[in-house]
Protein backbone atom coordinates (compact mmCIF):
# COMPACT_ATOMS: atom_id res chain seq x y z
CA UNK A 1 0.00 0.00 0.00
CA UNK A 2 1.30 3.30 -0.50
CA UNK A 3 0.94 5.28 2.80
CA UNK A 4 1.45 8.68 2.99
CA UNK A 5 2.44 11.00 6.13
CA UNK A 6 1.83 15.11 5.88
CA UNK A 7 3.39 17.91 8.31
CA UNK A 8 0.80 18.94 10.83
CA UNK A 9 -0.38 22.16 10.38
CA UNK A 10 -2.57 22.81 12.94
CA UNK A 11 -0.78 25.91 15.33
CA UNK A 12 1.82 24.24 17.97
CA UNK A 13 1.71 20.88 16.70
CA UNK A 14 5.12 19.67 16.38
CA UNK A 15 4.36 15.97 16.48
CA UNK A 16 4.54 13.65 13.26
CA UNK A 17 2.05 10.79 12.61
CA UNK A 18 5.30 8.40 11.62
CA UNK A 19 8.64 8.13 12.71
CA UNK A 20 11.94 6.80 10.59
CA UNK A 21 11.17 3.59 12.57
CA UNK A 22 8.02 3.15 11.43
CA UNK A 23 8.97 3.61 7.76
CA UNK A 24 11.41 1.37 7.84
CA UNK A 25 9.35 -0.97 9.14
CA UNK A 26 6.08 -0.42 6.42
CA UNK A 27 8.95 -0.51 3.97
CA UNK A 28 10.23 -3.78 5.20
CA UNK A 29 6.92 -4.89 4.68
CA UNK A 30 6.75 -3.92 1.22
CA UNK A 31 4.54 -0.44 1.26
CA UNK A 32 5.88 2.51 -0.11
CA UNK A 33 5.99 5.87 2.23
CA UNK A 34 5.69 8.90 1.39
CA UNK A 35 6.24 11.75 3.76
CA UNK A 36 6.03 15.47 2.98
CA UNK A 37 9.13 17.74 2.89
CA UNK A 38 9.75 18.84 6.71
CA UNK A 39 7.02 16.67 8.15
CA UNK A 40 9.19 15.73 11.38
CA UNK A 41 11.26 18.79 11.73
CA UNK A 42 9.26 19.86 14.80
CA UNK A 43 9.99 16.22 16.24
CA UNK A 44 13.54 16.54 15.71
CA UNK A 45 13.55 13.93 12.65
CA UNK A 46 14.95 15.07 9.31
CA UNK A 47 13.99 14.52 5.82
CA UNK A 48 17.40 12.79 5.53
CA UNK A 49 16.08 10.02 8.36
CA UNK A 50 13.36 9.68 6.23
CA UNK A 51 14.93 8.79 3.36
CA UNK A 52 17.45 6.52 5.05
CA UNK A 53 14.88 4.33 5.68
CA UNK A 54 12.97 4.04 2.69
CA UNK A 55 10.82 6.59 2.16
CA UNK A 56 10.29 9.11 -0.56
CA UNK A 57 10.33 12.67 0.31
CA UNK A 58 6.86 14.79 -1.68
CA UNK A 59 7.05 18.49 -1.89
CA UNK A 60 3.75 19.47 -0.67
CA UNK A 61 0.67 17.90 0.96
CA UNK A 62 -1.64 17.85 -2.05
CA UNK A 63 0.78 15.55 -3.73
CA UNK A 64 0.58 13.22 -0.67
CA UNK A 65 -2.78 13.72 -0.53
CA UNK A 66 -3.40 13.19 -3.77
CA UNK A 67 -1.08 9.70 -4.45
CA UNK A 68 -1.65 7.81 -1.00
CA UNK A 69 -4.06 5.41 -0.76
CA UNK A 70 -3.29 5.59 3.77
CA UNK A 71 -3.06 8.86 5.50
CA UNK A 72 -1.24 8.65 8.69
CA UNK A 73 -1.42 11.80 11.01
CA UNK A 74 -1.44 13.14 14.43
CA UNK A 75 -4.31 15.75 14.71
CA UNK A 76 -7.46 15.78 13.14
CA UNK A 77 -7.66 17.25 9.84
CA UNK A 78 -8.05 20.75 9.07
CA UNK A 79 -10.65 22.39 6.75
CA UNK A 80 -7.61 22.29 3.81
CA UNK A 81 -7.05 18.67 4.29
CA UNK A 82 -10.05 17.61 4.45
CA UNK A 83 -10.88 19.11 1.37
CA UNK A 84 -8.42 17.11 -0.22
CA UNK A 85 -9.75 13.43 0.98
CA UNK A 86 -11.00 11.16 -1.35
CA UNK A 87 -13.48 8.52 -1.54
CA UNK A 88 -12.02 5.18 -1.04
CA UNK A 89 -9.08 6.70 0.89
CA UNK A 90 -8.07 5.53 4.47
CA UNK A 91 -7.28 8.20 7.36
CA UNK A 92 -6.00 7.07 10.27
CA UNK A 93 -5.75 9.72 13.11
CA UNK A 94 -6.95 11.58 16.13
CA UNK A 95 -10.46 12.56 15.13
CA UNK A 96 -12.70 13.87 18.79
CA UNK A 97 -15.76 14.12 16.49
CA UNK A 98 -17.90 14.31 19.61
CA UNK A 99 -17.66 18.04 19.75
CA UNK A 100 -16.91 18.88 15.89
CA UNK A 101 -20.00 18.97 13.30
CA UNK A 102 -18.29 20.90 10.81
CA UNK A 103 -15.32 18.34 10.21
CA UNK A 104 -17.72 15.78 10.61
CA UNK A 105 -19.41 16.65 7.44
CA UNK A 106 -16.82 17.37 5.77
CA UNK A 107 -15.19 13.26 6.21
CA UNK A 108 -19.03 12.44 5.56
CA UNK A 109 -18.61 14.49 2.23
CA UNK A 110 -15.12 12.81 1.61
CA UNK A 111 -16.36 9.31 1.33
CA UNK A 112 -13.23 8.36 2.51
CA UNK A 113 -13.06 5.70 5.64
CA UNK A 114 -12.06 7.57 8.70
CA UNK A 115 -10.07 5.24 11.74
CA UNK A 116 -10.16 7.46 15.06
CA UNK A 117 -7.39 6.93 17.38
CA UNK A 118 -8.72 7.83 20.30
CA UNK A 119 -11.80 5.16 19.60
CA UNK A 120 -9.57 1.87 19.18
CA UNK A 121 -9.91 -0.07 22.37
CA UNK A 122 -7.68 -2.84 24.03
CA UNK A 123 -8.53 -6.55 24.79
CA UNK A 124 -7.59 -5.67 28.78
CA UNK A 125 -10.03 -2.37 28.10
CA UNK A 126 -8.69 1.32 28.00
CA UNK A 127 -7.60 2.98 25.22
CA UNK A 128 -4.16 2.14 23.73
CA UNK A 129 -4.28 4.94 21.77
CA UNK A 130 -4.91 7.75 23.71
CA UNK A 131 -2.82 6.12 27.18
CA UNK A 132 0.64 6.80 25.67
CA UNK A 133 -0.49 10.90 25.79
CA UNK A 134 -1.38 10.18 29.17
CA UNK A 135 1.81 8.99 30.05
CA UNK A 136 3.68 11.91 28.93
CA UNK A 137 1.32 14.49 30.65
CA UNK A 138 1.62 12.47 33.43
CA UNK A 139 5.30 12.66 33.63
CA UNK A 140 5.33 15.96 31.99
CA UNK A 141 2.87 17.44 35.05
CA UNK A 142 5.56 17.47 38.17
CA UNK A 143 8.39 18.87 35.98
CA UNK A 144 6.55 21.82 35.27
CA UNK A 145 4.47 21.80 38.53
CA UNK A 146 8.23 21.86 40.21
CA UNK A 147 9.07 24.57 37.82
CA UNK A 148 6.11 26.66 38.88
CA UNK A 149 7.19 26.32 42.56
CA UNK A 150 10.14 28.03 41.94
CA UNK A 151 10.35 31.84 43.50
CA UNK A 152 11.46 33.00 39.91
CA UNK A 153 8.47 31.61 38.16
CA UNK A 154 6.29 32.66 41.19
CA UNK A 155 6.14 29.79 43.20
CA UNK A 156 6.15 29.23 46.67
CA UNK A 157 10.08 28.39 46.49
CA UNK A 158 10.02 24.80 47.42
CA UNK A 159 12.65 22.32 46.20
CA UNK A 160 10.61 18.92 45.28
CA UNK A 161 13.18 16.79 47.06
CA UNK A 162 14.25 18.95 50.06
CA UNK A 163 17.55 18.75 51.29
CA UNK A 164 19.23 17.01 53.97
CA UNK A 165 17.66 18.39 56.92
CA UNK A 166 14.76 20.05 54.80
CA UNK A 167 11.71 18.25 54.36
CA UNK A 168 10.49 17.32 50.41
CA UNK A 169 7.48 19.05 48.56
CA UNK A 170 3.98 17.94 49.28
CA UNK A 171 2.30 16.68 46.18
CA UNK A 172 -1.29 15.38 46.43
CA UNK A 173 -2.35 13.87 43.02
CA UNK A 174 -6.02 13.94 42.45
CA UNK A 175 -7.05 10.55 40.66
CA UNK A 176 -4.61 7.48 40.39
CA UNK A 177 -5.28 6.23 36.71
CA UNK A 178 -2.85 6.81 33.78
CA UNK A 179 -1.98 10.35 34.94
CA UNK A 180 -1.97 10.26 38.20
CA UNK A 181 0.17 7.18 38.60
CA UNK A 182 2.78 8.54 35.87
CA UNK A 183 2.73 11.86 37.70
CA UNK A 184 3.33 9.91 41.54
CA UNK A 185 5.82 8.01 40.07
CA UNK A 186 7.94 11.18 38.70
CA UNK A 187 6.94 12.97 41.88
CA UNK A 188 8.54 10.43 43.85
CA UNK A 189 11.19 10.16 41.93
CA UNK A 190 12.14 14.15 42.50
CA UNK A 191 12.00 13.00 46.11
CA UNK A 192 8.68 14.38 47.17
CA UNK A 193 6.08 13.66 49.99
CA UNK A 194 2.96 11.94 47.27
CA UNK A 195 -0.13 11.05 48.19
CA UNK A 196 -2.56 10.10 45.79
CA UNK A 197 -6.40 9.98 45.43
CA UNK A 198 -9.38 7.73 44.10
CA UNK A 199 -12.62 6.77 44.65
CA UNK A 200 -11.56 3.09 42.67
CA UNK A 201 -10.85 0.82 44.96
CA UNK A 202 -9.67 -1.59 42.91
CA UNK A 203 -7.68 1.16 41.41
CA UNK A 204 -5.90 2.24 45.05
CA UNK A 205 -5.35 -1.72 45.64
CA UNK A 206 -3.16 -1.94 42.64
CA UNK A 207 -1.18 1.18 43.61
CA UNK A 208 -0.88 0.02 47.12
CA UNK A 209 0.67 -3.17 46.00
CA UNK A 210 2.85 -1.88 42.93
CA UNK A 211 4.17 1.21 44.52
CA UNK A 212 3.51 1.43 48.25
CA UNK A 213 7.19 2.21 48.53
CA UNK A 214 7.25 5.16 46.62
CA UNK A 215 3.66 7.01 47.19
CA UNK A 216 0.53 6.72 49.32
CA UNK A 217 -2.79 6.54 48.45
CA UNK A 218 -5.95 7.63 49.92
CA UNK A 219 -9.71 6.62 49.21
CA UNK A 220 -10.78 10.16 47.74
CA UNK A 221 -13.44 11.98 49.59
CA UNK A 222 -14.12 15.71 50.27
CA UNK A 223 -12.83 15.05 53.81
CA UNK A 224 -9.59 13.41 52.85
CA UNK A 225 -9.49 16.25 50.25
CA UNK A 226 -9.79 19.12 52.67
CA UNK A 227 -7.30 17.69 55.28
CA UNK A 228 -4.88 17.22 52.91
CA UNK A 229 -5.20 20.18 50.57
CA UNK A 230 -3.88 22.41 53.54
CA UNK A 231 -0.88 20.74 53.79
CA UNK A 232 -0.05 20.45 49.60
CA UNK A 233 2.96 22.35 47.91
CA UNK A 234 1.39 21.25 44.20
CA UNK A 235 -1.97 19.46 43.46
CA UNK A 236 -2.08 17.28 40.18
CA UNK A 237 -5.09 17.47 38.90
CA UNK A 238 -5.99 13.98 36.76
CA UNK A 239 -9.65 12.59 37.05
CA UNK A 240 -11.59 11.25 34.51
CA UNK A 241 -15.55 10.69 34.12
CA UNK A 242 -15.56 8.59 30.93
CA UNK A 243 -17.33 10.63 28.46
CA UNK A 244 -18.49 13.57 30.78
CA UNK A 245 -17.09 16.73 32.17
CA UNK A 246 -14.22 16.46 34.86
CA UNK A 247 -15.43 17.20 38.48
CA UNK A 248 -14.87 19.96 40.12
CA UNK A 249 -12.60 18.74 43.04
CA UNK A 250 -11.82 22.20 44.34
CA UNK A 251 -13.46 25.41 44.64
CA UNK A 252 -12.36 28.79 44.15
CA UNK A 253 -12.96 29.57 48.38
CA UNK A 254 -10.82 26.22 48.81
CA UNK A 255 -7.91 27.98 47.42
CA UNK A 256 -8.21 29.98 50.69
CA UNK A 257 -6.82 26.92 52.83
CA UNK A 258 -3.77 26.46 50.49
CA UNK A 259 -0.45 27.81 51.15
CA UNK A 260 0.47 30.88 49.12
CA UNK A 261 2.63 30.54 46.00
CA UNK A 262 1.99 26.67 46.11
CA UNK A 263 0.76 25.23 42.55
CA UNK A 264 -2.09 23.32 41.10
CA UNK A 265 -1.08 21.39 37.79
CA UNK A 266 -4.83 20.92 35.92
CA UNK A 267 -3.77 17.77 33.42
CA UNK A 268 -7.91 17.31 33.32
CA UNK A 269 -8.04 20.52 31.60
CA UNK A 270 -8.53 18.77 28.64
CA UNK A 271 -12.15 17.79 30.08
CA UNK A 272 -13.44 20.98 31.33
CA UNK A 273 -10.62 20.65 34.25
CA UNK A 274 -11.34 19.78 38.03
CA UNK A 275 -10.25 22.58 39.71
CA UNK A 276 -13.31 25.63 39.64
CA UNK A 277 -10.59 28.25 38.62
CA UNK A 278 -8.70 26.76 35.86
CA UNK A 279 -8.71 28.02 32.35
CA UNK A 280 -7.04 26.16 29.45
CA UNK A 281 -3.03 28.01 29.18
CA UNK A 282 -0.76 27.56 25.83
CA UNK A 283 2.76 26.34 26.32
CA UNK A 284 3.20 30.31 25.29
CA UNK A 285 1.64 31.69 28.32
CA UNK A 286 0.74 28.61 30.91
CA UNK A 287 0.89 29.66 34.16
CA UNK A 288 -1.31 32.62 35.86
CA UNK A 289 -2.20 33.10 39.28
CA UNK A 290 -5.74 33.26 41.22
CA UNK A 291 -5.94 34.15 44.90
CA UNK A 292 -2.15 33.13 45.30
CA UNK A 293 -2.36 29.94 44.08
CA UNK A 294 -0.09 29.19 41.01
CA UNK A 295 -1.93 27.24 38.13
CA UNK A 296 -0.76 25.47 35.36
CA UNK A 297 -3.48 24.41 32.56
CA UNK A 298 -2.11 23.53 29.27
CA UNK A 299 -4.47 21.23 27.28
CA UNK A 300 -2.19 19.81 25.36
CA UNK A 301 0.71 19.32 27.57
CA UNK A 302 2.50 16.44 25.21
CA UNK A 303 3.12 19.05 22.53
CA UNK A 304 6.08 20.30 25.03
CA UNK A 305 8.32 17.30 24.09
CA UNK A 306 6.81 16.46 20.31
CA UNK A 307 9.94 13.73 20.36
CA UNK A 308 9.04 12.20 23.02
CA UNK A 309 5.65 12.20 22.18
CA UNK A 310 6.40 11.22 18.41
CA UNK A 311 8.05 8.09 19.42
CA UNK A 312 4.98 7.29 21.88
CA UNK A 313 2.59 7.47 19.64
CA UNK A 314 4.18 5.87 17.26
CA UNK A 315 5.08 2.61 19.17
CA UNK A 316 1.42 2.28 19.72
CA UNK A 317 -0.10 3.27 16.47
CA UNK A 318 2.58 1.06 14.27
CA UNK A 319 1.14 -2.16 14.59
CA UNK A 320 -2.12 -0.98 13.75
CA UNK A 321 -1.07 0.67 10.65
CA UNK A 322 1.05 -2.50 9.38
CA UNK A 323 -2.20 -4.12 9.76
CA UNK A 324 -4.22 -1.58 8.15
CA UNK A 325 -1.49 -1.64 5.12
CA UNK A 326 -0.97 -5.15 4.97
CA UNK A 327 -5.00 -6.30 4.97
CA UNK A 328 -7.29 -3.56 3.81
CA UNK A 329 -8.89 -1.93 6.57
CA UNK A 330 -11.69 -3.55 6.10
CA UNK A 331 -9.63 -7.22 6.66
CA UNK A 332 -7.80 -5.52 9.84
CA UNK A 333 -11.14 -4.25 11.28
CA UNK A 334 -12.53 -7.65 10.69
CA UNK A 335 -9.75 -9.65 12.43
CA UNK A 336 -9.02 -7.14 14.83
CA UNK A 337 -12.72 -6.04 16.76
CA UNK A 338 -11.17 -3.32 19.21
CA UNK A 339 -9.33 -1.54 15.66
CA UNK A 340 -12.76 -1.83 14.03
CA UNK A 341 -14.24 0.12 17.58
CA UNK A 342 -12.01 2.81 15.69
CA UNK A 343 -14.12 3.23 12.87
CA UNK A 344 -16.10 6.59 13.05
CA UNK A 345 -16.40 7.20 9.38
CA UNK A 346 -17.21 4.93 6.14
CA UNK A 347 -18.34 6.36 2.49
CA UNK A 348 -20.68 8.95 3.75
CA UNK A 349 -21.80 7.19 6.95
CA UNK A 350 -21.14 7.72 10.87
CA UNK A 351 -20.21 4.25 11.93
CA UNK A 352 -19.60 5.20 16.05
CA UNK A 353 -22.44 4.74 17.92
CA UNK A 354 -21.28 7.06 20.76
CA UNK A 355 -20.63 10.63 18.41
CA UNK A 356 -23.05 9.75 16.60
CA UNK A 357 -25.09 10.23 20.10
CA UNK A 358 -23.26 12.97 20.53
CA UNK A 359 -23.94 15.04 17.44
CA UNK A 360 -27.88 13.89 17.22
CA UNK A 361 -26.91 12.57 13.81
CA UNK A 362 -28.08 8.88 12.16
CA UNK A 363 -25.11 6.15 12.97
CA UNK A 364 -24.52 2.35 12.49
CA UNK A 365 -22.34 -0.10 13.97
CA UNK A 366 -18.91 -0.40 12.55
CA UNK A 367 -19.48 -3.77 12.30
CA UNK A 368 -22.85 -3.12 9.93
CA UNK A 369 -20.22 -2.05 7.48
CA UNK A 370 -17.45 -4.63 7.33
N1 LIG B 1 -3.68 18.22 29.41
C1 LIG B 1 -3.19 17.27 28.62
O1 LIG B 1 -2.34 17.53 27.77
C2 LIG B 1 -3.66 15.86 28.76
C3 LIG B 1 -2.96 14.79 28.16
C4 LIG B 1 -3.40 13.48 28.37
C5 LIG B 1 -4.55 13.26 29.17
N2 LIG B 1 -5.22 14.31 29.70
C6 LIG B 1 -6.42 14.16 30.55
O2 LIG B 1 -6.06 13.71 31.85
C7 LIG B 1 -7.22 13.15 32.47
C8 LIG B 1 -6.87 11.82 33.11
O3 LIG B 1 -6.59 10.87 32.08
P1 LIG B 1 -6.19 9.35 32.41
O4 LIG B 1 -5.73 8.76 31.13
O5 LIG B 1 -5.30 9.29 33.60
O6 LIG B 1 -7.63 8.76 32.81
P2 LIG B 1 -7.87 7.39 33.64
O7 LIG B 1 -9.26 6.97 33.31
O8 LIG B 1 -6.75 6.43 33.43
O9 LIG B 1 -7.80 7.86 35.18
C9 LIG B 1 -8.76 8.68 35.78
C10 LIG B 1 -8.86 8.29 37.24
O10 LIG B 1 -9.67 9.28 37.90
C11 LIG B 1 -10.33 8.60 38.95
N3 LIG B 1 -11.40 9.44 39.46
C12 LIG B 1 -12.61 9.73 38.91
N4 LIG B 1 -13.29 10.55 39.72
C13 LIG B 1 -12.52 10.79 40.81
C14 LIG B 1 -12.67 11.54 42.01
N5 LIG B 1 -13.77 12.25 42.25
N6 LIG B 1 -11.65 11.56 42.88
C15 LIG B 1 -10.51 10.87 42.64
N7 LIG B 1 -10.33 10.12 41.54
C16 LIG B 1 -11.32 10.08 40.64
C17 LIG B 1 -10.78 7.29 38.30
O11 LIG B 1 -11.12 6.31 39.26
C18 LIG B 1 -9.54 6.93 37.49
O12 LIG B 1 -8.65 6.08 38.21
C19 LIG B 1 -8.27 13.04 31.34
O13 LIG B 1 -9.15 14.14 31.42
C20 LIG B 1 -7.43 13.14 30.08
O14 LIG B 1 -8.20 13.62 28.98
C21 LIG B 1 -4.79 15.60 29.50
Amino acid sequence: MKIGCPKEIKPQEYRVGLTPYAVRDAVTAGHEVLIEAGAGDGAGFADADYTAQGAQIVDTAAELFADAEMIVKVKEPQAGERAMLREGQLLFTYLHLAPDPAQTDDLLASGATCIAYETVTAPGGGLPLLAPMSEVAGRLAPQMGAWALQKANGGRGVLMGGVPGVGPAKVLVLGGGVVGTHAARIAGGMGADVTVLDRSLPRLRYLDDVFSGSFRNRYSTAGALAELLCEADMVIGAVLIPGAAAPKLISRAMLADMKPGSVLVDVAIDQGGCFETSKATTHDDPVYEVDGIRHYCVANMPGAVPRTSTIALGNATLPFVLALAGKGWRQACKDDPHLAEGLNVHAGKLTNLAVGAALGRDAVTPASVL
